[in-house]
Order: C-alpha cells, then structure tokens, then sequence
C-alpha cells in the first residue's frame, strides 16, 4: 500500500472512530448543559465562541482565582514539592483549574515524538520517529498522523495540553535538539509543524509551539544573547512560527530560555506582544519554558501569561503588584483570559480527558509506518539496495547495537521504553533490533554480528559476508550541543575498517541530524533512519530488502565539514558562567550575522559545496520532469505547473520542489522553497502537476515600513527533486 493512501486509510479510520465515539462525547456535553448547575454557568454553551465564553468566566473570577491561572503548581524533581504536588498527572506541569466554575486543570506533558515520563507513571507510549524524521517525509498527513497520535495518548494518558510543536529552525547544526525540530526551511518547518499541532489539538488538547524565539543552540541557552537584525528573524525563524501558528492554531506558545537583542525571551515585549500578540494577532497564551521567567511587572508588561512550572514571579508577587496598582488589573486579565480561551478553544473543557490504554498496536503500525516514508536513501551505488534475497547467501551487520535496538533522541524529549523509567540525559535504545528485523527477511542466509567497538575485528567479520551493515548512531539530547558533525565513539574509523574489508557495504545512520562522512566514497550505500522510533528496525529492513522504496528528502544540509559552517566553532559561555533558572543573566552573545542565509540559503550564498543538499533524496526508481510552465495573474499569484515521471521499473513517490529566485534588488539569498508536492507513480506513470504559489512566501520583510513586500521585477521559478537538482526553470514579472 502505497504511503498516501495507508495515511489516508489511518485519519479513515480515525475519523471513523471519533463518530462512534461521538456520542458519547455528545452525552457528556448534553449532560453538563442540562445540569442544573450548567444554568449558572452559561459560558458552558458551545455555541458561544471561545472568546464570549472566556470573558463570561472572567468576570466571575476573583483575584486568587485569576492568579491560580497564570502559573505552574511544580514538576515532579524541580525544585521543592508545593502544597498542590499531589493534583498533578505525573507531567512537566500543571495549572490549578477553577471547580466552582466548571474551568479544569491544564495537565501538561512534554511531547516531541511522543508523551515522556510513561513508564515512571506505570503508563506506555509510543515513540515516533523523531520529528525531524517526520520533516523529512514531507508529508503534511503525515504530520497530521503524527500529532494525531500523540493528541490521543495524551489523553488516554490524563493530559489536556501538549508541550511538544518545536520549530526552531536548524540554524546552528550542531544544536543538540534538531531532532525534535523541523528543519532548515521557515516553509517546509512552519507547514509541518502547523499541521502536526492541528491534529494534535484536534482530539482536545491545547497544542503548544516552541521554543519562541531563537533558541537554535543548546550551549549556554539560559544566558545567550542572540543578537539578529529584524529583517533576518522575521524570514527565517519567526517565519516558520508564523506559519505554524496559522496553519495549527496552538493553544499556546512557550517563550525560550535564551534572550533576544537583549531582552529574555519571557519577557521580551517586541517579541511576545508587538509581533506575536499584535501582528499576528494570537488570541492563545504564552507559556514560560520551565523556570525560563525572570521577573513580574516586566514580564507580564511584556506579554508572559503563564509562569512554569511553578509561581516565583506569578504567584504572590504578582498578585502584590496587581493590588499595589504596578500591574494593571486588565494586565492580569488579559492573562487569564488567553488561557480561557485556549481552554474553551481546543475542547478541553467540553471533553474532560477520559483515561484508557493506549493503543499499542495501532501506535506501532503509525510509527513504522511515517518510519518507511522518512527514511532518506543518500547513497546507492551498483545496485546494491534494494538487498537481494535470493542471491545473498551471508549477512554480516555491524555496530550500533543493531543487536538489541535503535537509539533516540534524550532530554525533556525523551520517550520511556515499555515498562523502563529513563533517566536525564541517558542514551536510550528502544527495544527495535535491525539484527532480528534483517534476519526475518533475509530468508536463511548465514547472518554474522559484530559490536563495531574493534574495527579490525568487525573487519573480518565483514569479509566474510556478501554484505556488511554496518549501524552507526549519534545521541543527541536537550542540554548540549555536540562538539563537531563527526560520529563520536570511533565511528568513522569502523565503517572505514568495514568498507575496506567489504566492496558491498550499506551504512545505516541513526542520527539527530547532520554527520559528516569522510569515508563516503568508500562505501556502496547509506541510508538515514534518523531516532526511528519503536518500530524502527521493520521500517529499515523493510526498505532495505525493498518492500518499501524510499521517499524521503533531506530538510536540512549535509554539510561536508564544520569549517563550512556559518560558524565554524560553536559559541558558548565559559564554564564558570554557566547559569540557569530565573536568577540566569544574559551573559554572553551569538551574533547571527550570516542573517537570512540559514541552511541551503548559506552554502548557495556562498558557493560551499555540500555533501548532500537540502531536499536531496534518492528512490528505488527514477523519475524525470518536463513540462515547465510559470504564469502570474493579475494580483501577482503565481501558479507553477509541469510533468513528472516514473521513468524506473518500480513504483515510488517523488516529492517536486520548486524553488524561487527573486529579483537582485531584494537583496535575498539565491533561491528559497516556495511549494511541493509528494505523488506516487507507478512505473511508466507521468502526473501533472500544479503548484499555486502563496504570495506570502515570495515577498521580503522591509525595515523601513516593518511589513512584508513583495520586490516588484523578475522571478525566477525552478523545480526538480532538489534544492541543487532544478532541471526546469521559468521566469515570470511580478508588479
Ligand atoms: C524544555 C522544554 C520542556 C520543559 C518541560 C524545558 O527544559 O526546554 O522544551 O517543555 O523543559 O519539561
């Protein structure tokens, strides 16, 4: 089944079973509306909008009650226990609710790839393949698969509020948390990411963006002051939040930790109100990064509604300030009525969260599945993959635990394995073993095994195979970056070792994000599987015995080295300055002076050449693009439209790009991602394609009147299937 139409036969059946659940849900509302208390409660009529209801609640409320909204009652490990400790669900955070009022607590838990701290709580989730993985498929439905997932073992689970719908952009590749991020791009992060927290909110839970804004590097993130021109934050990172926010709608967005032209995050008015609250008029709340709020009358001015996870500036300072008047009451207000909002938005309050077991099974089949249409095939040479069954008489994999399991991605990320609590910063390897998932396929060929901790030793293993797998990983986690793109733990030394020893050697890279390869032109094949998640190892054997052919493209560069870098050495603080929490000063600055040049934009601008481009992806069968057509109407829409066809001997899925050069006078980098497409092909088969060109996404932030414009002069458009691979090109005049 081709992965379209299994994402469309998973939502099918989603969508199936909401109807069958629906009136029980019906019954529930029914019930409290017919409540004789429901009579004093009017904001519990669903046919007023989120914001009558909000308002209608607010008036009701007193000061305690207004304060209790606007902070975190603590997390289990952070700091002392508070008096509440015992009404939390086991999460990052929760927020008192108003019972009297029939407004509930906001149970929240952290989310990237699936909900964390399960088995501490005696629970079980999924783990997704990371989300950067997700990035790669392209695929909005298969973002919306992805949030949808996780939205239902929340709740299953007892949450009401996700902290996961990271999107920082891939600024800094060597940021120890891009896997939980989207990629490179403002477009493609922004659309994937928007439509993962549409789904995600859609079964009842408030969707959350993160982390708002700039916090593209671990190293120092609680006292880094990130300096960037207005111009490059508002095309680049902002951008990708932007669209998030208008394509999902998330309930909330978490503030960073770090500061920005120096103000914190948390408290940074040109951030949280000019640009989030009045530009692009967000209606949710913001909520701190935990302990990320650094004071009271500032940060609230500035636009905070939410202090996490627990209530030093929220909490009785705040209320202080409002009654000595340094806080205005509509402040406050303002504050508690975003949460409302959210609350009344995203269905929490009309749907209480019902716990019950997750769906183990059904969580395996979506995470093997978004697994097979993420995985990118980077190298393939002499046909060697898809591996051969009948002529392969010996196997011989190599490394990475391939034994026992898969690695993923740590830190407040961190999904449990069935029934084991992780610890902080441990590498964990889900139980998904590429060794026995090689052998079920593999149909009796002899199958050798060598932990790759000696490449002399994993060497002659090798040669003693038809093919040696070798299995090379890099952890990666919250809390720090790592130190260089190399594979740590003498990786490079090991394939180089295996290679040597065998002429068929297939590389299977289970990384956060972007490695340097140094022994690429000695080896046959190299597959990026990403943190896979729990189903991992069927998704690699699957593709690489061939029952699935690869789809996936690359949402960030390969770089060939750190010295290509736009900056070649990572800034971070002196050790003896690193602080954190609210006490943490700016104390250090990284200046992004490569601007509007991130990703692609930078190795195009500067003519470096790359070891895979942005958006690069190789399939088991080839296609070729012919066609091109560029047309603009009279409001300057763009509408891009040409061929693509399967021109190989099996069926596949392409993913055309199309990118857009802008006149010189914009003053841009090169050329940026303006729209795609994924279409499966049969063999022979040629589709045409239409592109409609969102104008937005061809125009410039100018300084001078703080707007979007669009450069009036020529556009170039370009498609083909990469960023450094555009056979066709068009040009069209914009006015
Ligand atoms: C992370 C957030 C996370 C929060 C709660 C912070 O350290 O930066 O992403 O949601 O902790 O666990």
């Amino acid at each position: 089944m081709s992965r379209l139409s299994c994402a469309r036969l998973t939502l099918g059946a989603t969508l199936a079973l909401s109807l069958l659940l629906a009136p029980a849900f019906a019954q529930h509302r029914m019930h409290s509306q017919n409540d004789s208390q429901a009579k004093n409660q009017p904001w519990m009529n669903t046919s007023l909008s989120p914001d009558e209801r909000a308002d209608m609640v607010l008036k009701e409320m007193t000061l305690d009650e207004k304060i209790d909204l606007v902070h975190g009652e603590g997390m289990p490990g952070w700091g002392k226990p508070r008096p509440n400790w015992y009404l939390g669900n086991g999460g990052a955070g929760f927020v008192l609710g108003v019972e009297r009022l029939g407004i509930p607590m906001i149970q929240m838990s952290d989310a990237a790839y699936g909900v964390r701290s399960s088995a501490q709580n005696g629970r079980y989730s999924t783990a997704l393949p990371s989300d950067l993985a997700a990035a790669s498929s392209w695929d909005p439905e298969a973002a919306c698969e992805y949030g949808a997932l996780i939205g239902t073992e929340l709740r299953a689970q007892g949450y009401n509020m996700t902290l996961g719908g990271g999107v920082n952009l891939t600024r800094e590749p060597r940021n120890g948390r891009n896997f939980e991020y989207m990629g490179e791009d403002p477009i493609l992060a922004g659309t994937m990411v928007g439509n993962r927290i549409k789904c995600e909110q859609a079964q009842h839970v408030i969707g959350d963006i993160k982390h708002y804004a700039l916090n593209d590097q671990e190293s120092g993130r609680n006292e880094v002051n990130v300096i960037v021109s207005e111009r490059a934050m508002r095309e680049t990172d902002l951008l990708a939040f932007q669209i998030g926010i208008g394509i999902g709608h998330p309930g909330a967005v978490m503030c960073s930790y770090n500061a920005v032209n120096g103000d914190f995050a948390c408290e940074n008015k040109h951030l949280l109100t000019e640009i989030l609250k009045q530009d692009w008029k967000f209606p949710g709340f913001v909520v701190s990064d935990w302990g990320g709020t650094h004071s009271t009358a500032k940060a609230s001015a500035a636009g905070l509604d939410n202090e996490e996870p627990e209530d030093i500036f929220f909490g009785e300072k705040l209320k202080q300030a409002v009654q000595a008047g340094q806080v205005p009451m509509s402040e406050l207000d303002d504050h508690v009525r975003r949460v409302l909002r959210s609350e009344f938005a995203s269905g929490i309050v009309d749907y209480p969260v019902q716990k019950a077991v997750v769906d183990v099974e059904g969580g395996f089949a979506t995470s093997r599945d978004i697994a097979e249409h993420s995985m990118v095939l980077l190298k393939n040479i002499g046909g060697v993959l898809p591996l051969d069954r009948s002529a392969l008489h010996s196997i011989a994999v190599i490394g990475g635990h391939a034994d026992s399991g898969m690695i993923s991605g740590g830190g407040s990320a961190q999904v449990d394995p069935p029934g084991r609590p992780s610890q902080w910063q441990e590498h964990v390897w889900f139980p998904t073993s590429p060794l026995k998932a090689i052998t079920a396929k593999a149909q009796g060929a002899a199958m050798y095994f060598d932990r790759g901790t000696d490449p002399e030793s994993a060497a002659a293993t090798a040669k003693k195979a038809d093919v040696a797998i070798v299995f090379a990983y890099q952890w990666t986690s919250e809390g720090m970056d790592v130190p260089t793109l190399s594979l740590p733990d003498n990786q490079d030394a090991l394939i180089e070792a295996v290679a040597a020893a065998n002429p068929k050697t297939v590389v299977v890279l289970e990384t956060g994000a972007a490695v340097t390869m140094p022994w690429i032109d000695h080896v046959s094949a190299v597959l990026e599987a990403w943190f896979a998640g729990n189903k991992g190892a069927d998704a690699v054997a699957n593709i690489l015995f061939g029952d699935v052919s690869p789809s996936a493209k690359l949402p960030i560069t390969f770089p060939r080295s750190d010295a290509d870098l736009p900056h070649p050495t990572l800034v971070t603080p002196p050790p003896e300055r690193r602080m954190r929490g609210p006490d943490a000063k700016p104390s250090f600055s990284v200046t992004y002076d490569e601007g509007l040049k991130v990703g692609y934009k930078w190795y195009d601008a500067e003519n470096k050449p790359v070891l895979f481009p942005f958006g690069f992806g190789l399939s088991y069968t080839t296609f070729s693009y012919s066609d091109f057509k560029a047309t603009a109407g009279s409001g300057n829409e763009v509408t891009v439209s040409f061929m693509v066809k399967n021109t190989g001997s099996r069926a596949g899925a392409e993913i055309p790009e199309v990118f857009a050069a802008l006149p010189a006078s914009a003053g841009e980098p090169p050329k940026r991602l303006v729209g795609w497409s994924k279409t499966a092909l049969n063999p022979g088969e040629s589709r045409a394609l239409t592109l409609d060109i969102d104008p937005k996404y061809l125009a410039v932030w100018d300084e001078g009147s703080n707007g979007w414009k669009l450069v009036p002069g020529t556009y170039t458009f370009m498609a083909g299937g990469s960023s450094q691979d555009l056979p066709l090109s068009g040009k069209v005049d914009l006015k």
